[in-house]
């Protein structure tokens, strides 16, 4: 993932969709003053990139009369049904699944739509290779190309099925939590703008700025937002292992097998033990070293992309990829959030808004 060719790629994907989806829709919401749902809009854009990153797909769910796309349907349920798994009796799913009923009959229905969805872009891409022609580099790509990598088609759906969805909903709450974070601090908003003013920027046919990841790379003070809301509202909010063995913890707690270990990603990020008395306040200057460079945290203390050797190998990926929606969705219009929206967390996997985000659009005019 940390390949020369895979980053260009990620690059160019995530240009190419803002460009020729987002901007769009988001054009054509502010001409027709309509409300909508940023959340929705995060999670069509992220699984648009995941399938063309995992698979070189486009499902196009991020089209102008926002589709049902039933490969993402089946992603969804599929994400639902494992967290009631989690946080249910195992005896409890276990009936629900022998009797093919509630969640674990979602459940099913979902593992036959996704893996149908995931074989056929291998077997296309398969006889593609054979027939020599012209290949993206995208993940299923590496794989294929690898010897090392066993190349049958259920290991492949598996690995690519993972990695699309680590993808998605991670960075799709990562965007929605940060643009509820700026609608609550204007000051950060006009910060970032600032910065983003003296970043070069690219203009689209249509006249909307753009910018390339390289441009914004130095802006401190816009990574240092974005840290700071993934320290507030981590898309991963909890951490969940199962105990293998009979261990001992640092703190003297005994485990034994079948147990589970939680560790509270949000919990951790809001402790004034660890982030002091400030803890609750959304202040990005508090990654802002004194030379004006972005403060280094370690990750057991900012566990947002988690810490150890089970670390998040996406995190540049997804970094890239929000700063560079965000810089163009925030330097070409202003959001605002309907007034008596009610902003709370879901109960999911990732760190959802249970309401979703609604929010009217500006073009941005004084810039
Ligand atoms: C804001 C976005 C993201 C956040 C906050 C995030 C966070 C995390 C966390 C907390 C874990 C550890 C999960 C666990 O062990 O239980 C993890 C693992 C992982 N993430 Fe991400 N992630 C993000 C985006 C991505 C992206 C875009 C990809 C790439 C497609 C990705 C790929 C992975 C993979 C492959 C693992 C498993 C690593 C392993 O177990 O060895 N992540 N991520």
């Amino acid at each position: 993932m940390s390949q020369k060719s895979f980053c260009t790629f990620i690059a160019k994907t995530t240009r190419d969709k803002i460009e020729n989806a987002l901007l769009p829709f988001l054009s054509q919401t502010v001409e027709h003053d309509q409300v909508i749902d940023l959340q929705d809009i995060f999670s069509r854009l992220s699984f648009d990139m995941s399938c063309i990153l995992s698979f070189g797909t486009d499902p196009g769910s991020l089209s102008m009369d926002l589709p049902v796309v039933p490969f993402a349907r089946a992603v969804d349920d599929t994400s639902a049904a494992l967290f009631s798994r989690l946080s249910s009796p195992a005896a409890l799913w276990k009936l629900l699944k022998l009797l093919g009923i509630g969640q674990e009959k979602n459940l099913a229905k979902a593992r036959v739509v996704g893996d149908r969805f995931i074989i056929e872009a291998i077997e296309k891409r398969k006889q593609e290779m054979n027939e020599g022609k012209h290949i993206c580099p995208d993940m299923l790509s590496s794989y294929l190309s690898d010897e090392d990598v066993p190349n049958s088609n259920e290991f492949l759906r598996d690995n690519l099925d993972s990695f699309l969805t680590a993808g998605r909903d991670t960075t799709s709450s990562g965007l929605c939590w940060f643009f509820w974070a700026l609608s609550q601090n204007k000051q950060t908003e006009e910060k970032i703008l600032s910065e983003l003013r003296s970043a070069r920027h690219t203009i689209t046919p249509k006249g909307l700025i753009t910018f390339d990841p390289e441009e914004l790379d130095n802006l401190v003070y816009f990574k240092a937002a974005f840290m700071e809301s993934l320290r507030l509202f981590p898309p991963i909010p909890h951490n969940w292992k199962a105990v293998l063995k009979h261990d001992l913890l640092p703190c003297g707690f005994r485990v034994t097998p079948e147990m589970n270990i939680i560790v509270s990603i949000y919990a951790m990020g809001t402790m004034q033990k660890i982030w002091g008395e400030d803890c609750l306040e959304y202040k990005p200057e508090r990654w802002i070293s004194e030379k004006g460079t972005l403060r280094h945290e370690p990750s057991y203390k900012f566990m947002a992309f988690n810490t150890g050797p089970r670390t998040c190998l996406g995190k540049n990926m997804a970094l890239t990829q929000m700063k560079m929606i965000a810089a163009t969705m925030v330097y070409n219009f202003c959001f605002e959030v309907v007034e008596g929206h009610v902003v709370e967390p879901a109960l999911s996997i990732t760190l959802k808004m249970k309401n979703g985000l609604r929010v009217r659009i500006r073009k941005r005019t004084s810039i």
